[in-house]
């Protein structure tokens, strides 16, 4: 298995380019099962992720016609099997997004229950009290969920219907936009998640088809469609990517410029991020940051989008352990998301955690070590702190990292950093 070694003290700069968004590019690659024509998505970024879902799609019997560097075609003419495995379903949890797809255009569909992974519980209680709304019969059992709809008068699997999420959920969203594209009449989705990446699949949606209104807004309204077409679409730039190369900058007094990142998908954020000391500038082509000499405490937040970005919630606060004064985290979105703050504790970090906040009080420099990452946004938290640490610090268990960040070490290393990857002893 391999670790990532760095050697921290080194100010970046220069350019970086963000990929495309992994969290875009999942449920995009996911509605391609919605139609049985060609569906073409360039800017997909080369992560794990991606290729997990290809492989659970060729499961199902999607064709892969094109699979290179950030370009993925397929066709989903035929399904083979409705079924999505647990084998693939415990490594990545948006593999839940097959059921709704697969339930609106075959009427029956099964996939493994996802189960709880480290950050918490992550229920999909949502995504099923919409499919049942919607007409689906559902069971539970053996660790699966089968789905069964009846066909409407119209042959159509699903009917349309007013959904209330209890919580803007992001995968219930995309789940149920995916659904009701397909299905009979019309379906409102009230409290829906607000994220860039839904407003991404409803554009890929809408040239598909779909005749769908609100999305980015918390009430989405779809008129259902008979079928859809095929598509050619490109995946947005990653806001989390981008918001951590941020932080990279600003935690080594750096000065670059993260291209492709979009002011708008980060606003939260980076109004932190100033409130932090560092000088931003937004541009057509990307956010140009120069970094404090010390970053300044800050206090926050996570909250669904327009909020502070949970998955950006570990970057800042390894600035934090870093900056001046003492700063408060309170974590809304998922109830076990602060184990980095340990790892962080073992690098000299000072973090008392209680319940779901967390008070940072800065030090004025941290101390390498060797760290455990314990989840994706916690692994590169510990590569961030490691930049702005003495020495070297040695980041263990980097599968996580390389579910959601395409070649981390070789950006950061353009950018003057002294990041590599070795093969962990043992492995
Ligand atoms: C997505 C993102 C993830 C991000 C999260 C929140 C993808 C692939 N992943 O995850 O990176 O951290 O949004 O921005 O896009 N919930 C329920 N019942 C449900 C569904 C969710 O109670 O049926 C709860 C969850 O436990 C959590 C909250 O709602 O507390 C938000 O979860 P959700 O928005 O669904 O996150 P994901 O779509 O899984």
């Amino acid at each position: 298995m391999d670790k990532i070694v760095v050697r921290g003290g080194r100010r970046l700069s220069g350019e970086v380019s963000v990929s495309g968004s992994k969290n875009s590019a999942l449920p995009l690659l996911f509605a391609s099962l919605l139609t049985p024509e060609r569906c073409r998505f360039v800017n997909v970024p080369g992560l794990a992720d991606i290729r997990t879902t290809i492989r659970l799609l060729e499961v199902l019997g999607v064709e892969v016609l094109e699979n290179a560097d950030h370009a993925v075609s397929l066709r989903a003419a035929r399904l083979a099997s409705h079924e999505a495995p647990y084998e693939l379903v415990k490594t990545m949890r948006a593999s839940f997004l097959t059921l709704g797809p697969v339930l609106a255009r075959e009427g029956g569909g099964g996939v493994s229950t996802p189960g709880g992974c480290a950050i918490g519980a992550r229920p999909v209680n949502l995504h099923l009290a919409g499919f049942e709304k919607m007409g689906a019969k559902l069971e539970i059992q053996h660790g699966y969920v089968e789905a069964e709809a009846p066909r409407t008068a119209n042959g159509r699997r699903l009917q349309g219907a007013r959904i209330a999420l209890d919580t803007p959920s992001v995968g219930a969203t995309e789940n149920l936009l995916m659904a009701a594209s397909l299905a009979e009449g019309v379906t409102e989705i009230d409290n829906a998640a607000r994220e860039p990446e839904i407003e991404d699949l409803a554009s890929a949606l809408t040239k598909m088809g779909a005749l769908i209104e609100g999305a980015g807004s918390s009430v989405i309204r779809v008129q259902g469609v008979d079928s859809l077409r095929g598509v050619d679409h490109e995946v947005i730039p990653d806001r989390i990517e981008a918001g951590t190369f941020l932080v990279a900058a600003a935690i080594t007094g750096g000065d670059c410029l993260v291209k492709n990142a979009r002011g708008p998908h980060l606003d939260a954020f980076l109004v932190k991020l100033e409130e932090a000391g560092a000088v931003l500038d937004r541009r057509d082509d990307g956010i140009h940051v120069r970094g404090p000499e010390r970053p300044k405490s800050v206090d926050f937040k996570t909250a669904p989008f327009p909020g502070f970005a949970t998955d950006l919630q570990a970057q800042m606060m390894a600035l934090m352990t870093v900056a001046d004064g003492a700063g408060g985290i309170t974590e809304t979105i998922f109830e076990n998301r602060f184990m980095h703050a340990l790892e962080l504790v073992r690098l000299g970090a000072d973090i008392t955690i209680e319940g779901n906040h967390a008070l940072v009080r800065g030090v004025p420099k941290l101390s390498g070590a060797p760290v455990m990452a314990t989840d994706l946004r916690a692994s590169v938290s510990l590569i961030l702190a490691g930049l702005a640490a003495d020495n070297t610090t040695e980041i263990l268990r980097v599968y996580h990292l390389d579910r959601g960040y395409e070649r981390i070490e070789t950006k950061l290393s353009a950018l003057g950093a002294d990041v590599r990857r070795e093969k962990a002893a043992g492995a």
